[in-house]
């Protein structure tokens, strides 16, 4: 947020923090909130903070979700955009074509592989020949890369360039809902609020490209239990794809598998700069 915007003379920071001192304050007075239910609020949030689950917060309130649509002004001539979440790893691995997004592990095999293509263009469908996509998930089991052992570093995350299409092609495996973390303090709020900690199955993608407006945003599956409630309220119906299963032998060869396999197209819209 910017401090220096004046708003109605004073900064916009300051406008803000003073509105949202006020709400709080309005709420503890219609509760009646004791001093002792104030000092519970102020130790959780310390743990939340001394978690780092300050995002997780945001994210499970669907505060996240609510400053993404502020954030960004709906245009249904780009792809629409998603909140990034905590599980974001800055410099993944650059990965040269054929893009694999993952590493052979004890595990990988419970998975199935699925080819995720389209095109990077601009709004006006002109292809972006240096698009660059960034894209992290979960794994077909045990979760990101960070929660299961068995997983190489890095494992389902990597960046990677486009074609002078603009066309993308990269190989993954389907992931599977699962569950925010919950064994901090963001956990017992999910338990105390009665809020399960679920997210339907997803592929989280940054997408830059030059001369356009950075994109965040998410791919997710039809068919998911928890499309209609996602613990963090993210699925935008523009974003949900069905994959299609392929089993032909011919198929299956050209592409070096053993067993049927998934392709899932997700073409993708930037806006331009200013536009
Ligand atoms: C995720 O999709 O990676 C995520 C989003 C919000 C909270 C936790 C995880
Ligand atoms: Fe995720």
């Amino acid at each position: 947020m910017s401090t220096t915007t004046e708003v109605g003379g004073r900064d916009r920071l300051g406008r803000v923090t003073q509105d949202a001192i006020a709400a709080i304050h309005e709420v503890l007075e219609r509760h009646k909130v004791t001093e002792d239910e104030w000092s519970a609020v102020l130790e959780f949030l310390t743990a939340v903070g001394k978690n780092d689950e300050f995002v997780l917060l945001s994210d499970v309130t669907r505060t996240s979700v609510l400053v993404d649509a502020l954030s960004h002004a709906a245009d249904e001539s780009a792809t629409a955009t998603d909140v990034e979440g905590p599980l974001y790893r800055p410099d993944p691995p650059w990965r040269e074509a054929p893009v694999k997004l993952y590493e052979d592990y004890e595990g990988v095999e419970e998975g199935e592989v699925l080819f995720v293509r389209g095109r990077v263009t601009s709004n006006d469908g002109a292809p972006l020949r240096d698009a660059v996509l960034d894209i992290w998930q979960t794994g077909p089991n045990g979760g990101y890369d960070i929660w299961d052992e068995r997983q190489p570093d890095f494992n389902f995350r990597g960046r990677f360039g486009v074609a002078e299409s603009g066309e993308y092609e990269f190989q993954t495996m389907i992931p599977k809902p699962y569950t925010v973390p919950t064994e901090g303090p963001v956990g017992r709020y999910l338990e105390a609020v009665g809020q399960h900690p679920w997210r339907p199955a997803h592929i989280h993608f940054k997408v830059t490209a030059d001369g356009h407006q950075p994109l965040v945003t998410q791919l997710f599956f039809a068919g998911d239990p928890y499309l209609d409630n996602d613990t963090i309220g993210a699925v935008k119906k523009s974003l949900v794809r069905s994959p299609e299963r392929h089993e032909d032998e011919a198929e299956l060869r050209e592409r070096g598998l053993e067993a049927p396999f998934f392709t899932c197209a997700f073409d993708i819209r930037l806006r331009p700069l200013g536009g």
